[in-house]
């Protein structure tokens, strides 16, 4: 039976699992075959940021009149303008709804298949709102640019069937991805994997390493510098910051970030990835010689520090699970939090 949700198409799956074991060599399964207790790391929230609650409002006194309702704001109509773009977009083009999604840099892809610009009412949101015309994504979500179509595919039935819930279930793009994973359709799926998988990685960060950051405040589900300013310590954790927030929430897929990383923990990251410094496998093994990717296993390099380091804990806690994570499941079972956070640093200071 398919695993996807249309029935009428039943077409199978070339499932990864047996793909990847062509790539692993007989050293790693005997590894492998050790077993670890792991108990799992305090959640690190700078890479699952979740923004407070509304205050709760004041219960009104019986008898209170309901409050006049402010006469609705007049539609900005203005249009708004990003760098080096020859289009421009109003408020009601850059909203999620819209017949498509904001693309500021036509000219960078090719033709965006109906499911990847516009979605499919009420349930698949069009991919490219969230991960962007460009696939390069968000902090919050995935780049997803030049992934295998294979490992694309087997990702959103991952969601779909439960298997990547993540570690903070307040997380809304996380939750919406599900939902998303739930209701595509095989052929959509396909469409969407194909156009992404066809598409070159970029990066738009720059990575340094700093005691002091910029204090941040949740904007969203993403961390941004706070607007009034200051510094403080770095502590155990990787900033990753828009530079200017506007920029980021009109949804420009050249956006820059600022990513801060704890001082010492390239270098760190460079020695874990290169000799596994003991406690694990080099991820070249199966990421490839750059990790740039091999066979159908994923490119890690250049990637959003958040997301990387949201796998490997949401991996190593059991909040995202599936036959090939297995894998991942003993690569990550001794590492700590900071080898972690170390791992995230370096490969997102990577070239895609
Ligand atoms: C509402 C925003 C949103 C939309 C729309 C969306 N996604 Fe996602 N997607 C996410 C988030 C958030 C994640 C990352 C979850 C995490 O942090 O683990 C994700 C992750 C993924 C991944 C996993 C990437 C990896 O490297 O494992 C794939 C594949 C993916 N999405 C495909 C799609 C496709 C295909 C569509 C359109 C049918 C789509 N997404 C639409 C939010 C979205
Ligand atoms: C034995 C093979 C193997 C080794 C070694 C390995 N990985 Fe992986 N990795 C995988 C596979 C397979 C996946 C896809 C898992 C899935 O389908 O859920 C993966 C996925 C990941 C992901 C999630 C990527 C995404 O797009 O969501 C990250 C992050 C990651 N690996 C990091 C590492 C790091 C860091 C190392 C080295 C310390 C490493 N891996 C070593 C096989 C491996």
């Amino acid at each position: 039976m398919s695993p996807w949700p249309n029935p009428a198409q039943t077409v199978s799956l070339n499932y990864l699992p047996m793909r990847i074991f062509a790539v692993v060599p007989a050293a790693f399964v005997a590894f492998a075959t050790l077993s670890v207790a792991l108990t799992a790391a305090e959640l690190p929230t700078w890479a699952f940021p979740v923004a407070p609650p509304n205050p709760p409002r004041a219960p009104a006194a019986p008898g209170t009149p309901p409050p006049a309702r402010s006469p609705a704001a007049p539609v900005d109509e203005t249009p708004k303008h990003v760098p080096n773009a020859s289009v421009s977009l109003t408020n009601q083009q850059l909203k999620a709804h819209g017949p498509a999604v904001p693309d500021w840099h036509p000219e960078e892809h090719p033709a965006m298949p109906a499911i990847v610009n516009q979605g499919r009412e009420p349930a698949v949101w069009a991919c490219a709102f969230c991960h962007l015309p460009t696939g390069a994504g968000r902090p919050e979500n995935a780049s997803i640019a030049g992934l295998p179509v294979a490992y694309i595919k087997q990702q959103v039935l991952a969601f779909k069937n439960g298997d990547r819930p993540g570690a903070e279930p307040k997380r809304g793009p996380q939750n919406n991805m599900i939902l998303i994973g739930k209701a595509a359709t095989e052929d959509e799926a396909e469409a969407a994997a194909e156009y992404f998988a066809a598409l070159k990685p970029q990066t738009f960060m720059k990575v340094v390493e700093a005691e002091m950051v910029p204090k941040t405040f949740v904007a969203g589900s993403i961390l941004a510098k706070a607007p009034g300013g200051g510094m403080e310590p770095i502590g155990n954790r990787i900033i990753e910051v828009p530079v200017e927030l506007d920029r980021f929430e009109l949804r420009d897929s050249r956006t820059p970030y600022e990513v801060y990383v704890p001082v010492g923990s390239l270098k760190r990251g460079s020695e874990l990835v290169a000799t596994g410094g003991g406690k694990t496998q080099q991820c070249t093994i199966c990421h490839g010689p750059a990790l740039k990717g091999l066979g159908d296993v994923p490119r890690l390099a250049g990637r959003s520090p958040s997301y990387l380091m949201r796998q490997l804990y949401d991996v190593q806690n059991g909040t995202r699970t599936g036959a090939s994570t297995a894998l991942m499941k003993i690569v990550v079972a001794n590492l700590t939090n900071d080898d972690m956070l170390a791992l995230s640093a370096y490969i997102s200071s990577l070239e895609p």
